[in-house]
């Protein structure tokens, strides 16, 4: 396949920055998952040197932290289809998210939803069955919901990775409050930031993504109307990936609330 010539703008953007950290972590000589199609899809979308020239910084930390996050939702994924009966999973963003293809094959049905623009993308990429579907539309046009409208909610996991901080409070909250009362007791494994992300603010909003939402902690969440589960912050995730010397500053750094809290991967009930 020759590369496929595409301009992202806008949040749709930062799709490119995940499926980077998933290719590069392919690497490692004992990698945390197997994901083959995330090295060749970057390959052909080809990479944004503008982002390069960002204050973004892409190196071995980068990488450690998208391939934690990476195989965190793998496993609630992998969790959920074993343990329903029906097994229904809904990637909201789903952006170049390759997690079908690594853990999705024992789903009774898998849809990346995602705007028009990234789903004509990933359609360049990958090939549509019954069983992975491409829902092409904005989150917040909540007609998509009529997709899975038929499913029981315990049956449905909705993995939002990477997404949420893009919209600002009201809008995540409609969207939990839509949400709630259409499918009231499935999963919502989310990612939310805290306000050390603003380090990146400026930044990603000169990428054109600027951060909207950022929690104080997993109590904004249970206050917006969902039950937390489970948490877990991120940097605290497997310490053996990162190199000793960071393992002794990330220990370090975890005992603070404003560290802690800066990138937490949740699992809810709505
Ligand atoms: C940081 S990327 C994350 C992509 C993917 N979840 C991953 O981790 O690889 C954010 C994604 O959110 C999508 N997005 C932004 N606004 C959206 C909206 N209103 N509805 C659906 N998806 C949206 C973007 O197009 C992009 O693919």
């Amino acid at each position: 396949m020759s590369q496929i010539k595409t301009k992202l703008t806008g949040v749709p953007r930062t799709l490119l920055l995940p499926l980077r950290g998933r290719a590069e972590a392919q690497a490692h000589p004992d990698p945390l998952f197997q994901d083959p199609l995330s090295v060749e899809w970057l390959k052909l979308v080809g990479w944004d040197q503008e982002l390069e020239a960002s204050d973004l910084k892409f190196g071995e930390a980068f990488t450690i932290a998208m391939a934690i996050r990476t195989i965190y939702h793998d496993q609630i994924a992998s969790r959920h289809i074993a343990n329903s009966s029906h097994p229904v999973v809904v990637e909201l963003g789903a952006g170049l998210s390759s997690r079908f293809h690594r853990v999705g094959q024992n789903a009774y049905r898998w849809f990346d939803l995602d705007l028009p623009v990234v789903t004509e993308l990933r359609r360049k990429l990958d090939t549509p069955t019954q069983q992975h579907q491409f829902i092409s539309a904005s989150v917040m046009d909540f007609n998509w919901m009529d997709t899975v409208s038929e499913v029981a909610p315990e049956n449905i996991l909705f993995i939002a990775e990477g997404l949420l901080m893009y919209f600002d409070v009201h809008e995540v909250q409609q969207l939990i409050d839509v949400m709630h009362s259409r499918f009231p007791g499935a999963t919502l494994d989310l990612e939310v930031l805290g306000n050390y992300a603003k380090l990146y603010s400026k930044t990603l909003t000169q990428i054109g993504a600027p951060l909207k939402w950022l929690v104080k902690n997993e109590a904004d969440l249970v206050a917006m109307g969902l039950q937390v589960v489970n948490v877990c912050p991120l940097f605290q995730l497997y310490p053996e990936c990162w190199p000793w010397q960071w393992q002794l500053i990330l220990r370090f750094l975890n005992q603070f609330p404003y560290f802690r809290n800066g990138y937490l991967m949740v699992e809810t009930k709505l």
